[in-house]
């Protein structure tokens, strides 16, 4: 069974409560048990975590290697700023997929660059919640045809 590691970076704790009107009324608790219903559809195994510091988000992200299959990330306000999490994807080699509630590329300026999407399959914004639901299929779609096909002999 393909095994997913999800991580909510700072202040994904506070959804529902958190400006709303961005980021919707569900809580990061709902999210996970709509994620994990999801992952029994997909047939795969989730494990979720959520921390407001970067360093925990980088130890969360080693402890990935060699024991699960790929990476879900909302990585919040780091998205912009931290090139540890960035390098920490790049060191554990995981097929990672980028969420953000918002549409990262309609808001402030400084929002629009991400370091994550470079080292990530993809990046699926602006859909609320089900940024997350559409990210949990679109890596589990990865991780089971693009990663399955043999390299070229
Ligand atoms: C976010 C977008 C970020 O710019 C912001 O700092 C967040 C949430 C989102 O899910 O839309 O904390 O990642």
């Amino acid at each position: 069974m393909l095994k997913v590691q999800v991580i909510h970076g700072p202040n994904l704790n506070l959804l529902g409560l958190r400006e709303p009107t961005i980021y919707g009324r569900q809580t990061l608790d709902s999210i996970n048990q709509t994620l994990e219903a999801e992952a029994a559809t997909l047939g795969v195994t989730l494990a979720s975590f959520q921390s407001n510091s970067e360093g925990a988000l980088v130890d969360c992200i080693q402890a990935t290697f060699g024991e699960k299959d790929g990476i879900l990330i909302n990585p919040g306000a780091y998205t912009h700023t931290s090139v540890a999490i960035r390098d920490a994807i790049a060191a554990v080699g995981l097929p990672t997929v980028e969420v953000h509630l918002s549409n990262i590329h309609k808001r402030e300026a400084f929002r629009h660059h991400s370091y994550i999407a470079a080292v990530a399959v993809g990046q699926i914004c602006g859909f609320g919640a089900d940024s997350y639901r559409l990210g949990l299929h679109a890596l589990v779609q990865h991780l089971k045809t693009v990663q399955a096909v043999p390299p070229e002999s």
